[in-house]
């Protein structure tokens, strides 16, 4: 049997590789050329010290330099020795540059366009070479303008299973992209991107989650809960979408068709305009109450626009 292991390198690039459960991980990165740190292979070294954020595994033999009981507690292993038992989620202490890999790149064709609302496009995509494409729901891509140099990062909000590769657009008037998206682009249109990237990405444990998502970063956020219906998973989530104006208010049928699908998922949204016909008017942090957060329990994530600082972050752990 094998399994799917995603390698989240430093830079963000997430490269996966397929390992069979009587291979290491090490072996089944070298297969496929991505040279992730490695110096004894045999756990004597602790070169190639990763951290799993995910799955299950045979952590193998190793030394106690190589990895201590503590280490290996917290959720770090050696790639040259774990063999995988389900998909895995491992960061890697290195850049991609370093590992001699980098984000893959596709071409395909755009199936849909269609504005959503004045200020929001959805845009699909079909790719040839759909199998070649894993991702993680939460990671974005950078799609070539074209007739420019130039590459703009979108999130995908369809799941990693589906065959289509969905995204949501908020258009910046004057925007390279946007203008090309509302002006010049078309169903058929050819289209390049490369990807994944990112590390917001739906981390899988039981923890409750709250899922805080600003104008189109409810896009990734999408993703997530797709896949959580696509698996089925009952955890409790709790979803809060805010946008500036009702023009900006997109996907709403899609939301309540999950929350429908989704036995574990309550919703509510807001609409920062005073001049909103929403029944919430004010922010999304506005919205969270106590309950959402579990006494400290949930795991948060957040995307949003650039005045949130960061696009999307959570609060899942991290190695130190
Ligand atoms: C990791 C990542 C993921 C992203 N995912 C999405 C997504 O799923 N959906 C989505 O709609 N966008 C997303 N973005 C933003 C997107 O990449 C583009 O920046 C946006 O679409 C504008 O591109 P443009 O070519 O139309 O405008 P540009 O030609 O790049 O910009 C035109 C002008 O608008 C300003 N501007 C651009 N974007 C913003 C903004 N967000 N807020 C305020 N001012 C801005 C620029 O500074 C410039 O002055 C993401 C960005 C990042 C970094
Ligand atoms: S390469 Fe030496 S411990 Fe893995």
């Amino acid at each position: 049997m094998s399994h799917q292991v995603a390698l989240s390198f430093e830079d963000g690039v997430t490269r996966f590789v397929t390992c069979a459960e009587d291979q290491t991980v090490a072996d089944a990165s070298y297969r496929a050329r991505i040279n992730i740190p490695l110096d004894c292979r045999d756990g004597a070294c602790g070169t190639c010290k990763a951290f799993c954020e995910s799955g299950e595994y045979d952590g193998g033999t190793y030394i106690d330099d190589a990895l201590s009981d503590a280490e290996a507690e917290e959720g770090f292993v050696l790639p040259c020795s774990m063999r995988p038992r389900s998909d895995l989620v491992l960061q890697i202490a290195s850049t991609s540059a370093v590992a001699k890999t980098q984000a893959a790149s596709y071409t395909g064709e755009v199936t849909r366009l269609d504005r959503l609302s004045p200020t929001t496009v959805a845009l699909s995509l079909k790719i040839p070479d759909r199998d070649k494409l894993t991702f993680l729901p939460g990671q974005y891509v950078n799609i070539a303008v074209p007739g420019t140099d130039q590459t703009r990062s979108y999130s995908f909000s369809s799941a990693p299973g589906e065959d289509e590769l969905s995204f949501l657009v908020k258009i910046t008037p004057g925007g390279l992209m946007s203008d090309h998206l509302t002006g010049v682009a078309a169903v058929g249109d050819s289209v390049t991107f490369t990807g994944p990237l990112g590390s917001f990405f739906l981390r899988e444990t039981a923890r409750p989650a709250l899922l805080l998502a600003g104008g189109t970063g409810l896009a990734p956020i999408l993703a997530i809960l797709r896949k959580l219906r696509d698996d089925a998973i009952e955890r409790p989530i709790h979803l809060i979408y805010g946008v500036s104006t009702d023009d900006d208010l997109v996907e709403l049928d899609a939301i309540e068709e999950l929350a429908a699908q989704l036995p574990g998922l309550t919703w509510d949204y807001c609409v920062s305009d005073p001049g909103s016909s929403a029944p919430n008017k004010g922010y999304v942090m506005s919205l969270i109450q106590p309950e959402h957060l579990h006494e400290g329990d949930a795991a948060v994530y957040l995307c949003g626009p650039r005045r949130w600082s960061s696009r999307c972050v959570s609060t899942s752990p991290t190695p130190a």
